[in-house]
């Protein structure tokens, strides 16, 4: 699937608000490599926001880009933190992709905590509804178990401590 990797590559995958991006920094700043985030190459690629590329082209064509990005990033030299979409885990291309070329790990939160963080947020094109938090409890059940193929190991967002032990960890490597 993935090319084999000589620089260690670690991955986040989850839900949106779960923290990818703020554990992805933290995490890159203690073992000093790169953050890289898979949203923000797309945003730049797009020249735009994802919510208007979603408006504009619809959720397939997101994930076409999503994959092309996502492919090129893991095979990109050098080692990383990559912070990935929260919905790059639902095609098994990615999930293939990430688990072959990375250690990957699972943030996961439930989703009342994710409302929680979400709740005025109006960027993630999926949560602009009715029923967030009803769209947060639909969605983490589909993926959950998608998160849960693709990780090598999962952290309970909701505890820093955790965070903290696997940054020992990697520290250790
Ligand atoms: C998406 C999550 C977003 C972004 C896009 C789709 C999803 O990323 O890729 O809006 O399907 O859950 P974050 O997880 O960083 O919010």
């Amino acid at each position: 699937v993935a090319p084999s990797r000589s620089d260690p590559l670690i991955s986040l995958v989850g839900m949106p608000g779960g923290g990818k991006s703020t554990v992805g920094r933290q995490l890159a700043r203690q073992i000093g490599v790169p953050f890289v985030d898979s949203d923000h190459e797309i945003e730049q690629r797009i020249g735009g926001s994802i919510k208007q590329f979603f408006e504009h082209h619809g959720e397939d064509a997101f994930r076409d880009l999503e994959t092309e990005v996502i492919a090129e990033l893991i095979a990109r030299p050098g080692a990383c933190v990559l912070a990935t979409g929260g919905g790059a885990v639902l095609r098994e291309q990615n999930r293939e992709l990430l688990r072959a070329g990375s250690t990957v790990l699972y943030l996961r939160s439930t989703p009342e905590d994710l409302f929680r963080r979400l709740r005025h947020d109006t960027t993630r094109p999926l949560l602009q509804v009715k029923d967030p938090l009803a769209r947060l409890r639909e969605m983490h059940q589909q993926r959950d178990p998608l998160y849960r193929r693709c990780a090598h190991f999962i952290l309970e967002s909701a505890r820093p401590s955790a965070v903290q032990a696997l940054v020992n960890m990697a520290l250790m490597q």
